[in-house]
């Protein structure tokens, strides 16, 4: 699923975590360090660090919020797991905070106890966030089948028939992702002809959008679950229960779409 704050098909937050994850490790080093040192600028380099940290990781989580509320499927797995992974991040950004405004008031004992747990915390966040690049697929800019880009679009429902793309758009086996007043519908091009269906994969809410079209059966890109797109009927599991298929009419070279379910 093609991040929606990216440059050039790259999305920009796992490129703006790295300050963050760097500052906040090396402020935990260089206050470890000015402990067994015994040394003063030690400190003051952590001091400079953590600031550093604070921001880096206010400014990361920008592109952060836009995709986890614009790229991140809704109703899936990947939207629970993006949820911790978030809430993760604001705990430890607190905790790094709390460090920093202790440094000079609180015991030395209780900033490093308090920046180990946000690096711990930091160590878990960053176990989801990479689940939902390398497994979900959050991020990835899928091409289609004759070598097609994602295709997106944001339409109105302000007819019975909506006009979702003009003919020559789409190659047979390529797909198009469409947000309908909240409703995320594919349509795809077959060798039958146009089709559209559910863009939520019944096992976890797969975007099936990002996955694979291979003659007329869309395939999952989460866990593998193939659907008949014709029908929505369920080819292969894990997914048991079937998708929605919506009704299209292609006219004057247009192709258009019905939200009301085959
Ligand atoms: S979400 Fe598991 S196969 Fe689609």
């Amino acid at each position: 699923m093609k991040s929606r704050a990216s440059i050039k098909g790259h999305p920009i937050h796992p490129i703006l975590v790295t300050f963050p994850i760097a500052f906040f490790t090396g402020t935990l080093v260089f206050d470890v360090l000015s402990i067994l040192k015994d040394n003063a600028s030690y400190r003051q380099t952590a001091d400079y660090l953590e600031l550093a940290g604070l921001i880096a990781a206010i400014i990361a989580a920008v592109p952060g919020v836009i995709d986890y509320f614009f790229t991140v499927p809704p109703a899936s797995s990947a939207k629970k797991r993006a949820t911790q992974h978030g809430l993760a991040n604001v705990l430890l950004l607190l905790i790094f905070a709390a460090a920093y405004l202790l440094r000079v008031k609180a015991s030395f004992s209780v900033v490093i106890g308090l920046e180990s747990a946000g690096f711990i915390l930091m160590g878990i966040s960053g176990w989801l966030g990479g689940t939902l690049v390398y497994r979900n697929q959050i991020g990835v800019d899928p091409r289609y089948a004759g070598a097609g880009k994602w295709n997106e679009a944001y339409l109105k429902d302000q007819d019975k028939l909506i006009e979702a793309a003009v003919s020559g758009e789409l190659q047979n086996d390529q797909m198009k992702l469409l947000h309908i007043d909240g409703k995320r519908i594919v349509l795809a091009k077959t060798a039958e002809g146009y089709v559209a269906f559910d863009d939520r994969c019944t096992h976890k809410g797969g975007s099936l959008a990002g996955g694979m079209m291979v003659c007329g059966t869309v395939q999952c890109p989460w866990h593998g679950s193939q659907f008949a797109s014709q029908t929505g009927d369920v080819k292969a599991g894990p997914a048991t229960k079937n998708i929605h298929t919506y009704e299209t009419l292609v006219k004057d070279g247009k192709i258009y779409l019905s939200l009301s379910t085959v």
